[in-house]
């Protein structure tokens, strides 16, 4: 942990500090007092136990989740600071994923920018809002690894590879955090859940999780260690199980791989009502037991199960834990108290949110971060970008005016959405044409989210019949009929992806397919602009729909950097996080496999099943660009280096098109033999670079024992081998530049 401004020139005097004064609070907190500060009580209605303000002014709280009112924050504050026994601030804590006024694009858009500096700075601004609100702690960033598309909370993360997974997470924390706890401009940063929520069986939400060590240490794990070198402060422990052990009652985990392994000294938090949960999963025989095997586990918080508040104390009297062992677990939490300088200035300024979110700043970089997200996935006969002289536009979807979808899932409590939508961003781009609009049949979930219920504001609108859904379906053909071009607007809502938001199916929900095959019938241009949080099997548009945007959920200012990209006021540069598969049921797919047979016909795939090749549709890192870029000459450094060494290697890359633009240069390597079998490809490095027409530039990688040694299942250990690799350097994951270099002993 650092902190450079209490800390002077060197954080060193500080940390003595801070941990004098822990030491001291220490010895003046009863054992009831300590256990408060390892609970986090719910403020929202539907959390269980005892009212807040009871529970925090006898002592019984360390901090509050589920709130968002800033007079609300201060008042429990005040019962914290005036009422209780110890004084003690509270910590506020709440999920600002991607935005708390001003929103920014959902993690996994962020992501698509392969760039890491669209996540660093939305999460600053995430975080100045939110602090201006009230709130000390997010929930965030979520570092799950994801390769099953049917899993929602996919769009929470940076999609499939390990690699572009750690830039992103040493990214958000840095945005979340700065490098200075005390600053009040900033939040706490939590990485979670820890670990291997990415991979619940099937996709299915919450369903428990098998993984070797070695997928843990290679693909999972990476990420996280990642936010810990960029001194995130907290964890989230994930609900499921971890080959049979609950994550959130894990020692190897939360001991042995997070504190002993990786030197990580702020606290863990478990995910809501995990502790209590261990007596479900069967791993527990009651909450008691739960709340041994949490603090045994070296689980710092509990979130909201009131298991350590109810069984603690009488644990310790029975000698089945030591006071030491509580202590422990709660010195990390008061020295970050300590270092935030709550003690101090423990309120905050009401009315100082409405002057933040007024800086024109914040705006401007949601709407920039959204242009650098969104992936353009099909162009063919050079349809984009559109003439600002159109005439006649019809937007059709039920999402082209949904300020939910363009905002996207987890929005924090009682947010009223305010995207512009891309109805709005087409108008404000065209303001002398006619935009015409019509939404189409209605799209919504067979199984409603649990999370409808608990949003503020979101009243359920009546389910349409099928007639007025035929009805809506022939005026949307009508309007797209009367135009000279027709953008359609479809995918997921913002309910359709995210927590409790898995699916079988990863096809256009509803009758959206039908009425894009309808309209393309009608014979006019057709653009579609797909707003999602996941990847979806648009089989058929990527064949008939000649352009097609990923736009995501894009965020506040989403509508306006469609209209910024479609009539090519910016040019295109994300690419794809993730693998998009033809059908759910070809997940997980994802591109770094293990080869098992020569790859006939394909250079990186094979076919497994008969009744359709699990291709994906589109490959991992891919996008275009409205102009071209060429790939030459990539050499390295030298043909063999040593074991621990490293090689460089440098290939130019040219816009050969006539527009500037940004190319993601990737580079993948592949080990041909070793100790373990490796994936057939893995990025290792990348750079996302702007071009002038004709420019070339040279970009450099390294390749070191970081990019070349693994866990080894057979070493049982981080090893590198003496190998020979494969190198392809380009622009998505079927990069086919190649050169090779051999690494010996
Ligand atoms: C989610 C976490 C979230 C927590 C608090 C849980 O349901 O899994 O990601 O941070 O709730 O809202």
């Amino acid at each position: 942990m650092n902190n450079k401004k209490s800390g002077g020139a060197s954080s060193v005097p500080f940390e003595i500090e801070a941990t004098e004064r822990v030491e001291a609070l220490l010895k003046r907190l009863s054992l009831e007092e300590k256990i408060g500060q390892l609970n986090q009580v719910g403020g929202a209605e539907f959390a269980p136990g005892p009212k807040a303000e009871d529970q925090i002014r006898k002592g019984g709280a360390g901090s509050v989740l589920w709130l968002n009112e800033t007079k609300r924050f201060n008042e429990l504050q005040k019962i914290a600071v005036e009422e209780s026994p110890s004084g003690i601030p509270l910590l506020f804590a709440l999920d600002v994923i991607h935005g708390y006024r001003t929103i920014f694009p959902v993690p996994l858009a962020m992501a698509s920018s392969w760039d890491p500096a669209v996540p660093e700075k939305s999460q600053t601004i995430a975080a100045k809002e939110a602090r201006a609100a009230g709130l000390h702690w997010t929930f965030g960033p979520m570092l799950d690894i994801a390769r099953d598309a049917r899993w929602g909370r996919i769009v929470e993360g940076a999609g499939e590879d390990p690699y572009l997974g750690v830039v992103m997470a040493a990214a958000q924390v840095r945005g979340f955090q700065g490098d200075d706890f005390s600053d009040h401009e900033r939040l706490l940063a939590c990485a979670k859940h820890f670990a291997g929520y990415g991979y619940s069986e099937g996709g299915r939400d919450y369903d428990p999780v098998n993984l070797s060590e070695t997928q843990l240490r290679n693909i999972v794990l990476p990420p996280f260690e990642a936010a810990v070198k960029a001194g995130v402060a907290t964890f989230m422990s994930a609900y499921m199980d971890l080959n049979n052990v609950p994550a959130s009652g894990n020692r190897w985990l939360l001991r042995q791989v997070l504190r002993k392994e990786w030197g990580f000294d702020g606290f863990v938090v478990s995910d809501a009502f995990a502790v209590a949960n261990m007596v479900i999963q069967g791993h527990a025989h009651d909450r008691r037991d739960a709340a041994l095997r949490g603090i045994k586990a070296g689980l710092n918080m509990d979130m909201s199960s009131y298991t350590y508040t109810e069984g603690v104390a009488a644990l310790v009297e029975e000698g089945l834990l030591t006071e030491a062992e509580i202590d422990e677990l709660v010195r990390p939490i008061l020295a970050l108290k300590v270092k935030m300088g709550l003690f101090e200035n423990p309120y905050v300024e009401e009315g100082l949110l409405e002057k933040v979110i007024a800086l024109p700043e914040h705006r401007a970089t949601s709407r920039w971060a959204a242009q650098r997200s969104m992936a353009l996935l099909r162009n063919e006969g050079r349809l984009l970008p559109l003439s600002k002289e159109v005439q006649n536009v019809a937007v059709i979807g039920p999402l082209a005016d949904s300020m939910e979808a363009t905002e996207g899932s987890w929005m924090v409590f009682g947010h009223k959405p305010a995207a512009v939508t891309v109805l709005q961003g087409i108008r404000a781009k065209l303001p002398d044409a006619q935009v015409t609009f019509a939404s189409g049949p209605e799209i919504r979930r067979d199984i409603p989210s649990w999370f409808e219920d608990m949003m503020a504001g979101a009243t359920p609108k009546p389910i349409q019949t099928p007639e007025e859904s035929e009805a809506a379906f022939q005026t949307a053909l009508e309007t797209a009929r009367s135009a000279d071009l027709v953008v359609m607007v479809l995918g997921e809502t913002d309910l359709m992806a995210g927590e409790a938001a898995s699916r079988a199916s990863l096809d256009l929900p509803g009758r959206q397919e039908e009425l894009l095959k309808a309209v393309a019938a009608l014979g006019k241009p057709v653009v579609l602009v797909l707003l999602n949080g996941r990847p979806l099997s648009v089989n058929w548009a990527a064949e008939n729909i000649p352009a097609i945007l990923e736009a995501w959920e894009p965020g506040t200012e989403g509508g306006h950097a469609v209209a910024d990209i479609l009539f090519g006021d910016v040019n295109p540069g994300g690419k794809l996080p993730v693998s998009f598969p033809r059908k759910g049921s070809h997940a997980p797919l994802y591109y770094a496999r293990n080869l098992t047979h020569s790859p006939e016909g394909s250079p990186m795939y094979n076919p497994r099943y008969w009744d359709g090749l699990p291709v994906p549709l589109y490959p991992f890192g891919y996008g275009l660009s409205y102009t071209t870029f060429e790939f030459s000459n990539l050499r390295v450094s030298q043909p063999q280096v040593k074991v621990r060494d490293s090689v460089t290697v440098n290939v130019d890359v040219t816009n050969t098109g006539s527009m500037v633009g940004d190319e993601v240069v990737q580079l993948y390597i592949h080990q041909k033999w070793g100790t373990d079998t490796r994936p057939m490809r893995e990025l290792k490095g990348f750079e996302r670079i702007t071009l002038q027409p004709e420019e070339t530039k040279t970009v450099t990688f390294q390749l070191g024992p970081d990019e070349l040694g693994y866990w080894s299942t057979n070493a049982a250990g981080w090893i590198q081998d003496a190998a020979f690799f494969d190198i392809w350097v380009g622009a998505d994951s079927l990069a086919s530049l190649y050169t090779d270099f051999e690494v010996v002993k």
